[in-house]
């Protein structure tokens, strides 16, 4: 075999007190708060952070340019985007063209939901399946593709 063989793994991790991560991962240069929970199959890039005691659950990806705050639940399957293929294709390792995504606290999002690189205020909720492709700048339940308010938190 000639292929190119990369190993996955845990590398370059920063965790706080109690953190809890189910391998198999793949993680490397990340910060993870106190409590933080990873799940298994879940891949977190560089200079990602993750607040206090925030669930990630299994098979979701989160690429570098990604900031999640503390008490946020990433559901299964979540994937986040940091390049838009804004200039006609993927950016090919060109981090100039990366755009940052920034969660706050108190997050939970559905499994198998997209976020694009956008802003989204404390206390939100995500459903599964949505796709966030704009900035969410008030508290409420949000779901669909593209996401749009469903109602308020009760
Ligand atoms: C978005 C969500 C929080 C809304 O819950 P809710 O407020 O109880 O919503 P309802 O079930 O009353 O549905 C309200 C409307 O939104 C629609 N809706 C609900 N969830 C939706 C979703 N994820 N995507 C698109 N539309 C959705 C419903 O079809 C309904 O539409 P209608 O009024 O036209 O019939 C919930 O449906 C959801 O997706 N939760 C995510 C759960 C999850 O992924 N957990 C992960 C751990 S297992």
């Amino acid at each position: 075999m000639t292929a190119n063989l990369r190993q996955a793994g845990i590398v370059d991790v920063t965790t706080g007190s109690g953190v809890t991560i189910t391998e198999p991962v793949n993680l490397y240069g990340c910060a993870l708060g106190d409590g933080v929970f990873v799940g298994p199959f879940v891949e977190i890039q560089k200079q990602v952070s993750i607040g206090a005691r925030t669930r990630i659950q299994s098979h979701s990806f989160i690429c570098e340019f990604v900031t999640i705050g503390s008490d946020c639940f990433v559901g299964h399957g979540v994937m986040f985007i940091n390049d838009t293929f804004a200039s006609g294709g993927p950016a090919r390792g060109d981090r100039t063209k990366w755009r940052a995504t920034n969660i706050g606290d108190g997050v939970s999002i559905g499994s198998n939901a997209t976020i694009m690189p956008v802003s989204i205020c404390d206390g939100v909720v995500i459903g599964a399946g949505a796709v966030v492709t704009r900035d969410i700048k008030e508290p409420g339940i949000y779901a669909g593709n593209p996401a749009r308010k469903l109602r308020a938190l009760p």
